[in-house]
């Protein structure tokens, strides 16, 4: 009954939308200048931001350059894997043994938005102690006190129990909301206080314990960085935007960044900037157009016959959230909906686990066989996610050729690290015990639900077990960072100074999740938001957010 309601609800409000969009469409796709002050690379969450953010100043010309179309409605959480970049990884060695070929299925967003606008909404700034860790390593203004101003500049909590929290902020452009929650929901909070755990707003102070999901929804529509920014600023006219435009490689003379060149309509373009280029271009394409344009690893551009212009380590320190789904069939509770719990360490929390009330197809692309046996029929059930926040394995990106339309080399380099298998073989004994709680134990789970002939070497539920189902079935949570690392000046293993400036180059920044020195114990998008807005004020040198 309520699960259809809320369907009828984010229709009517798609409506609205698309009614709206139709009224304001003008011609800023068309029109494209020779020269700009700023030109951003990448219309995803964090070039969105920038252009945004940078176009305020009515006397700032800014053009913003992005390979994807325009789609009114981005898409909503059940469809987010349809539109994408489609990438695949490279073969893995440690990891995906039930996947063809030892692939892992990548999606991007290509579309204005990026993978902002085909991702699961997931509302989570990381924990504190990230920012922390950033600023001990030696990132000036990036400790949590430097950042947290940002994240609440973004924010427009819309639950009531947290509108007051310090942590929290109001009257910013992206909405903060929580799904419905079903009888299932409460069970879930049961199983945790059985186990001891306290319920907590996992964005505020305490990051351990069980908290409802928050979600980036406003009245039931995605609210998304180029929806909630992009929109208005669209229509500026200092600002263009130019769609379907592919940009294959950034002009450098003499150490400064001078232009760019594209492709739209088949046709070759090139734009010059009188100040900046931004390259937004996400985790994988940022790191390969700074390497298409003779920025990156020596001996790699040289076997590729690029010219060298700097030598910097770009595409290394690959990371990801290498995750668990451990679906259970039940028949005892109605289900359909998403919570979440992050457990385990004071400060750091290394696990997070979501419930999702509800069964998943094959959406991963196990082989035939191994689906078989994992993927549930289709039913009434729950699927319990496990999530590695802070992985060890480093992996990377390289060029496959020097044609920028050729796909990069992903290597994620999962459970390369043998600390990583550890964690999420601790991940499933929480889980066991959630399982163990009397709400659950009163669903008449199957106790070899999760038994697997292709594990059968082992004795089952056995640290060697789970270590074999891991490196058979986790899968990427989408959460790739860290390919143009941030950090000091002198530190070799970077890319990018503390203002994201690229070392060695004039007027280039990069700003987007590549330039997280580590990854961050959440999901990444939120994080990726703050990085553009903190960014935004450093190139145009003012403190926007009130210091706490
Ligand atoms: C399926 C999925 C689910 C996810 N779920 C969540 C979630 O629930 N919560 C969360 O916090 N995070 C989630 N994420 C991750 C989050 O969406 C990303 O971390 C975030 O969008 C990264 O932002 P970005 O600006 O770095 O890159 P993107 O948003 O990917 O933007 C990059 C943009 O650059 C454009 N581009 C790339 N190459 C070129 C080129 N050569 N020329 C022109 N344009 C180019 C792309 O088309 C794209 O628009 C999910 C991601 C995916 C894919
Ligand atoms: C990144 O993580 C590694 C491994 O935990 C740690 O040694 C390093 O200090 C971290 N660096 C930053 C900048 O957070
Ligand atoms: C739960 O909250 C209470 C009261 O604030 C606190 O004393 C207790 O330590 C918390 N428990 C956990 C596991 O965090």
């Amino acid at each position: 009954m309520s699960v259809q309601l809320g369907i009828i609800i984010i229709v009517c409000a798609l409506l609205v939308n698309i009614f709206m969009e139709k009224k304001q469409h003008t011609q800023t796709d068309d029109v494209i200048n020779d020269v700009y002050d700023y030109i951003v690379v990448g219309g995803g969450t964090a070039g969105s931001i920038i252009a945004t953010r940078l176009s305020e100043d009515a006397a700032t010309s800014v053009l913003l350059i992005e390979a994807g179309v325009f789609h009114p409605l981005g898409f909503q959480h059940n469809i987010p894997y349809i539109f994408d970049g489609g990438y695949y990884t490279v073969s893995q060695k440690h990891s995906h043994k039930g996947f063809n070929d030892q692939k892992s299925y990548w999606p991007r967003g290509r579309v204005l938005g990026g993978s902002g606008n085909i991702n699961a909404m997931q509302y989570t700034r990381g924990s504190p102690w990230n920012y922390e860790e950033w600023k001990k390593a030696g990132c000036d203004g990036w400790g949590y006190r430097d950042v947290l101003p940002y994240f609440i500049k973004s924010e427009d909590m819309q639950l009531p129990e947290f509108v007051s929290s310090p942590f929290h902020g109001k009257g910013g452009p992206l909405a903060v909301s929580s799904g419905y929650q079903s009888e299932a929901t409460q069970l879930f909070f049961h199983a945790g206080q059985e186990l001891g755990y306290n319920r907590t707003d996992y964005n505020g102070y305490d990051q351990e314990g069980f908290g409802v999901l928050q979600t980036n929804i406003r009245n039931g529509v995605r609210s998304s960085a180029s929806f909630e920014y992009l929109r208005k600023a669209r229509y500026r006219p200092n600002l263009h935007v130019s769609l379907r435009s592919f940009v294959t490689k950034i002009s450098i003379k003499a150490n400064r960044a001078v232009g760019v060149y594209f492709v739209k309509d088949s046709r070759k373009h090139y734009v010059s900037t009188r100040k900046e280029i931004i390259l937004s271009a996400g985790t994988i394409n940022s790191p390969q157009l700074l390497m298409l344009s003779g920025i990156g690893p020596k001996t790699h551009l040289q076997e590729l016959d690029i010219p060298v212009v700097a030598d910097l380590p770009v595409g290394e320190n690959l990371q990801d959230h290498l995750g668990l789904f451990m679906p259970s069939k039940t028949d005892k509770v109605e289900t359909l909906n998403a919570d979440l719990m992050q457990s385990k360490g004071h400060i750091y929390p290394d696990i997070q686990i979501i419930n999702i009330f509800a069964l998943l197809p094959n959406l991963f692309g196990f082989t035939e066989a191994t689906a078989r046996e994992i993927v549930p029929e289709p039913g009434n059930g729950f699927t319990i996610y496990i999530l590695i926040t802070k992985p060890l394995s480093r992996g990377s990106i390289k060029l496959r050729s020097k044609d920028a339309f050729d796909y990069p080399l992903i290597d994620p380099n999962y459970l390369s690290d043998t600390r990583d298998v550890k964690t999420l073989v601790g991940g499933v004994r929480i889980w066991e015990k959630i399982l163990q709680t009397r709400p659950y134990q009163n669903m008449g789970l199957k106790e070899d639900e999760h038994k697997m002939s292709f594990c059968s070497q082992h004795e089952f539920r056995s640290n060697a077990y789970w270590e074999c189902y891991i490196r058979h079935v986790a899968i990427t949570t989408y959460h790739p960072t860290s390919t143009c690392k941030m950090d000091p000046e002198n530190d070799p293993s970077t890319v990018v100074d503390t203002q994201l400036r690229v070392k060695g180059i004039k007027g280039l920044r990069v700003v987007d999740a590549s330039i997280f020195p580590n990854i961050t114990s959440g999901n990444t998008n939120i994080p990726t938001v703050m990085v553009a807005e903190r960014a935004a004020d450093f190139i145009r040198g003012v403190d926007s957010a009130t210091y706490l």
